[in-house]
């Protein structure tokens, strides 16, 4: 089975962004160093728009051929004319309001989205499938998630949206490894214990 990896950037307490979703705080933060390290190691959780900037239209994937996407994240990149964010990905993006997928590249999953989700898990392929989001579509697939590669920006938000919509229930991670940057950015992965 492929994994399914919440990859996420997140406040000292636990918060993806203002009550709204915002993260915008958290940009000051992707200095040279921190850069370099997500072109390297993550380039395709890189969006299409950063990809042309940074030059890395060619960069190989490296972890993930695959990404789902709640709606109200997509519709981010809707709003800003691109239905294609991650165009060198499969793009799949849940919704039960979108009728018709906005581009030929991006699929919409509107029913039995833990199904689909399994489906894709245990499709035989090398890369695995990056949750880019938000925190609704990730509160649903809590039980589906294996790995979890979290941005940790040293502020604290105080309430904002939480990393999971989802209700209160102890689920168990096993540390993997930390990597630690000049500017108080810290990047922990771990896997679930199951
Ligand atoms: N800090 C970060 O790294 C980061 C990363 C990504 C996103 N974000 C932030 O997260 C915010 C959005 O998060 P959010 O929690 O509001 O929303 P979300 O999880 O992105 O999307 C929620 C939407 O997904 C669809 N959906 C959810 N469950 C579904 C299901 N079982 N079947 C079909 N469709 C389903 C619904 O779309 P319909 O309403 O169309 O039915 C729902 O309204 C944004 O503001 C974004 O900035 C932050």
């Amino acid at each position: 089975m492929r994994k399914l990896t919440y990859f996420i950037a997140c406040s000292i307490d636990g918060f993806i962004g203002d009550p709204d979703g915002d993260a915008s705080s958290m940009f000051g933060f992707v200095d040279n160093d921190y850069l370099e390290y997500l072109k390297s190691e993550y380039p395709e959780t890189i969006a299409v728009l950063g990809r042309e900037a940074l030059g890395l239209q060619d960069s190989p994937n490296k972890h993930f051929d695959t990404l789902i996407q709640g709606r109200a994240s997509y519709q981010l990149a809707l709003d800003a004319g691109i239905t294609s964010p991650y165009g060198h990905l499969r793009e799949y993006v849940a919704s039960r309001t979108l009728e018709k997928s906005p581009d030929a590249g991006v699929e919409i999953i509107a029913d039995d989205l833990v199904g689909r989700v399994r489906a894709l898990k245990a499709e035989d392929r090398e890369l695995g499938i990056y949750l880019c989001g938000g925190s609704r579509i990730a509160g649903e697939l809590l039980d589906e998630i294996d790995e979890l590669v979290i941005k940790t920006y040293p502020q604290v938000y105080g309430s904002g949206m939480p990393m999971f919509g989802a209700g209160f229930a102890v689920t168990d991670f096993t540390l993997d490894w930390v990597r630690t940057f000049g500017n108080g950015v810290l990047v922990r992965k771990y896997s679930r214990k199951r």
